[in-house]
């Protein structure tokens, strides 16, 4: 199998990690080259750009400041690392990407369209080949992420904030169906293994 371009995506709480291992596991066993990364993160200048975003002490920042931010980290992990990872025709796995940034600050901040301009710049094209959106509703996945130690500066927005986020993915995934996979996130963790196990089968055929 060539290189592969996989993105999970979802509200907190929504259980992305936990399916991250298992992806990987699936690959690994396949003796695939596969490597996990996330957003905003993955080389040593976007996590700096991630501590930034998610400090709790930069409660300033204005929603446009936001935006570039997480553009600028992920326009620098596509160019370091991803692009040149599924060159190499490894598989990754990334904890969110663009899509974030069209619910976070396009539906969530309501910056609307800007943010696909502006992220088509980060990209540079590139889009993932699936996605997987685990599906949570934001009062069921706020109150399991608030399990997982203090709130980040977005965890801390309103409920409000989180349904517009909620939204934005779901116009996403009606829009994109071919790319997009709704994982009901509500169900048990074997169910949804198994859910994302038969759209992994489906890849390995294309
Ligand atoms: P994480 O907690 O899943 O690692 O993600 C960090 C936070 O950043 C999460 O609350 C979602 C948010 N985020 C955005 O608002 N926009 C983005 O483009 C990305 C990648 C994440």
């Amino acid at each position: 199998m060539g290189g592969l371009f996989i993105t999970l995506e979802g509200g907190d709480g929504a259980g992305k990690s936990t399916q991250i291992e298992y992806i990987e596991k699936f690959f690994k066993e396949k003796n695939c080259v596969v490597v996990c990364t996330r957003e905003p993160g993955g080389t040593r200048i976007s996590e700096m750009l991630r501590n930034i975003l998610l400090d709790k002490g930069n409660a300033e920042m204005e929603a446009v400041t936001e935006m570039m931010i997480y553009a600028a980290a992920r326009a620098q992990s596509v160019r370091e690392f991803i692009k040149p990872a599924l060159a190499r025709g490894e598989i990754i796995i990334c904890d969110r990407f663009v899509d974030s940034s069209i619910a976070y600050q396009g539906y969530g901040r309501k910056l609307g369209e800007m943010v696909s301009e502006v992220n088509s710049i980060a990209t540079g094209g590139l889009r993932p080949d699936i996605t997987f959106w685990l599906d949570i509703d934001p009062k069921i996945g706020g109150v399991r992420a608030a399990k997982t130690g203090e709130p980040d500066r977005l965890e801390r927005e309103n409920l409000g904030f989180h349904y517009r986020v909620y939204e934005g993915y779901k116009k996403i995934a009606e829009k994109e169906p071919d790319r997009v996979k709704r994982i009901d996130a509500t169900g048990s963790i074997d169910d949804i293994r198994k859910e994302i196990r038969s759209y992994l089968e489906e890849l390995g055929t294309r």
